[in-house]
């Protein structure tokens, strides 16, 4: 059976995608590659015969894709819009058609997120929000805390999407530098690091 795989599945913008097919029929009179699927004439990239190694390049051909004899499909400096489902559609000696698909994700490389803080400095016991400022609206964010993974406690909540970091009660032990880090699957980043300083303040301590 005929399988398709994009190598890379996830591809960052300006790079290229090769969808590679594995078990392509030998005997095959003709192939094309699609964008989209359900196929339509429109939506041909390429046209190849395999007696003659003709290859026609269809109206959904944008300069960029090189077709091979044995099926797979180069695409070179992808872009955002190359995202989405191709269709591999064969046809044999005796005129019958088959189709595979395969699907590719581009994305570009997420830029620096921005930290920001209520207050540098706060006295314990006090609570204190740092915010996660990223233009890459989607993609992961993670804390890091002395450039470690932060382990949260049961003192810090996190907005739905991870963007808004509260303590409260804020302790001297989370004294030391936030950052934080977006991702997306092709690209990491991290914020400046701020440094919060806990001070002590004598009204709000509890004696043991
Ligand atoms: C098909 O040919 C291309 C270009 O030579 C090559 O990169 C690819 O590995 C080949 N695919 C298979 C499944 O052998
Ligand atoms: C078609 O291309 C393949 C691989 O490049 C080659 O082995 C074959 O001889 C070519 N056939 C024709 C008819 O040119
Ligand atoms: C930050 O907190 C400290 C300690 O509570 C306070 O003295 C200072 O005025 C605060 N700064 C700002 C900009 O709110
Ligand atoms: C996280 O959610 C907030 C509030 O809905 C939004 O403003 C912000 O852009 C989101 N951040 C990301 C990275 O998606």
């Amino acid at each position: 059976e005929v399988t398709i795989e994009a190598v890379p599945p996830q591809v960052a913008e300006d790079n290229n995608v090769l969808l590679l097919v594995h078990n392509l029929p030998l005997a095959l009179g003709a192939f094309a590659w699609y964008k989209g699927n359900p196929v339509s004439t429109n939506a041909e990239i390429v046209h190849f015969v395999t007696g003659t190694n003709k290859t026609t390049t269809g109206p959904a051909h944008s300069g960029r894709e090189t077709v091979y004899s044995n099926g797979s499909l180069l695409i070179q400096r992808v872009t955002v819009k190359d995202t989405g489902v191709y269709t591999i559609e064969m046809t044999d000696e005796n005129f019958r058609r088959t189709e595979a698909t395969v699907q590719f994700h581009v994305h570009q490389p997420v830029t620096q997120p921005s930290l920001q803080v209520t207050n540098t400095t706060v006295k314990e016991l006090d609570s204190v929000t740092l915010t996660c400022l990223s233009n890459d609206i989607g993609a992961n964010i993670q804390w890091l805390f002395n450039s470690q993974s932060l382990q949260l406690t049961e003192r810090m909540t996190l907005s739905q999407n991870n963007s808004i970091l509260r303590i409260d009660p804020i302790k001297r032990e989370d004294a030391g530098e936030y950052q934080c880090e977006i991702s997306n699957p092709v690209s990491v980043k991290r914020s400046n690091s701020i440094k919060l300083d806990i001070i002590f303040d004598p009204h709000h301590h509890h004696h043991h």
